[in-house]
């Protein structure tokens, strides 16, 4: 349960709000590379953290984000010309480039010198993961690149996707760190009574805070001679989520991979999700795999390339089937993550969390919004907060079915396989 102003001051984003400041200090996912394709393409409207921005690429191949409001008189810049190094107002001529800086003013007189005073907001960008990252807070605080290693595999090794979430950020992050709704909401084979998590539906959760959020472990017991089945995760702050995937459904080893989503708002109602997954084997990941087939998050059969709206939305009830709801799995629905979706959608656009009520298989949840409460006061107080300064590189999240006598730190020296945590 939180207070309706701690409800507030952790779900809203906007320009000013205390959390908006503090989530500015980190890199931002704000786009798929192939939304800006090559060199003087198509501009791209970018909506993140309530401001309406633009992006381009300019001859160079240079990505520009400006404020999507021409400085002159307000009219979008999405309607510009890209070209020649810049883009181009069509009201009246004025030229942008990447920096901000007017190049051109074509309505005032040649010996004008106007043009040198007038100067655009610049967002900084960062390009990693087929993803295009931005740099949202004061330019005297930069950190260092957002380099988790699903960004620096080979493309061979990864898949992502992109897509919208129509609610507020947080309760989708939530709904990513909560490992015991996966007995139920994923159970996708009624009639399967060997899946692990069909078998052992209590979890018992244990976190550990570290220097980027926490890492936090789900440990499910199986028969005495199978042991307990493990998974662990690591939530970044402040919307990144890794989830282990080297155990399948029935126990089974498979490729040694991972996955995660990073929810990043575009607004205080809206989310884009990025799902991406990769893996760290000598081997690329399977067509299937990288296509993220089966989530719900894939491109063309779940997802529009262009508009990011998922074929299963609130709008239509994600397509419920009640058939397969009695018969089948039970949701009813469509793809782990479009399941995921669904219920976070049906939280109300912004959860009001004065009204919950929290168990111990919580934990994970009630540990995150300390944590972000905790990095609203550091920023505040003009420090940087956890996750902000690249404390992420090497960290894995693993899953494993160890001996009964075994603790789930048994796997550390895996999860951080560079040794730096
Ligand atoms: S409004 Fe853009 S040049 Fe006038
Ligand atoms: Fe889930």
């Amino acid at each position: 349960m939180l207070s309706t102003e701690n409800n507030k001051l952790i779900t809203k984003v906007g320009p000013g709000t205390p959390m908006g400041e503090a989530m500015r200090l980190y890199w931002i996912p704000i786009m798929m590379d192939f939304e800006l394709p090559h060199a003087d393409c198509d501009p791209v409207r970018v909506r993140v953290m309530g401001e309406n921005l633009v992006a381009f690429r300019d001859s160079k191949g240079r990505i520009g984000l400006l404020p999507d409001a021409c400085p002159h008189r307000r009219v979008s810049l999405y309607f510009g010309r890209n070209e020649e190094e810049g883009l181009r107002c069509v009201y009246h001529g004025w030229k942008f480039d990447v920096d901000g800086d007017c190049v051109d003013m074509p309505n005032e007189p040649v010996e004008s010198n106007f043009k040198h005073k007038v100067k655009m907001k610049a967002y900084k960008t960062w390009e990693g993961g087929n993803v295009i990252w931005a740099y949202l807070g004061p330019s005297d605080r930069v950190p260092p690149p957002p380099k988790f290693e699903w960004t620096t595999v080979p493309d061979s090794h990864r898949g992502v996707t992109k897509l919208v979430q129509t609610c507020n950020w947080v309760q989708a992050v939530e709904g990513g760190i909560d490992t015991s709704h996966s007995s139920f909401l994923h159970n996708n084979d009624l009639s399967d009574k060997t899946l692990l998590r069909s078998r052992s539906t209590a979890p018992y959760l244990e976190v550990e805070t570290t220097n980027y959020g926490y890492t936090y472990s789900s440990t499910r017991p199986l028969s005495k001679d199978e042991g307990n089945y493990i998974r662990t995760y690591h939530y970044v702050l402040p919307f990144h989520q890794i989830r282990a995937g080297q155990v399948g459904r029935s126990g089974e080893a498979v490729q040694p991979r991972s996955s995660g989503h990073c929810w990043v708002p575009i607004d205080d109602e809206n989310t884009m999700v990025f799902n991406w997954t990769f893996t760290w084997d000598e081997n690329p990941l399977n067509d299937k795999d990288k296509a993220l087939e089966g989530t719900g998050n894939e491109w063309d059969v779940d997802i529009d390339r262009t508009t990011f709206i998922a074929k299963r939305n609130k709008g239509n009830d994600w397509l419920l089937d009640r058939q397969m709801q009695r018969t089948q799995n039970f949701t009813g629905i469509v793809g782990v993550n479009t399941q995921d979706r669904a219920l976070q959608e049906t939280m109300g656009v912004i959860a009001d969390r004065t009204q919950e009520r929290l168990g111990t298989s919580d934990r994970a949840i009630i540990a995150m919004r300390k944590l972000l409460l905790e990095a609203v006061k550091v920023a505040g107080d003009g420090g940087s907060p956890k996750g902000s300064q690249g404390e992420f590189v090497g960290i894995r999240a693993i899953d494993r079915i160890l001996p009964a006598d075994q603790h789930w730190t048994a796997l550390k020296p895996e999860m951080y396989p560079v040794g730096t945590h």
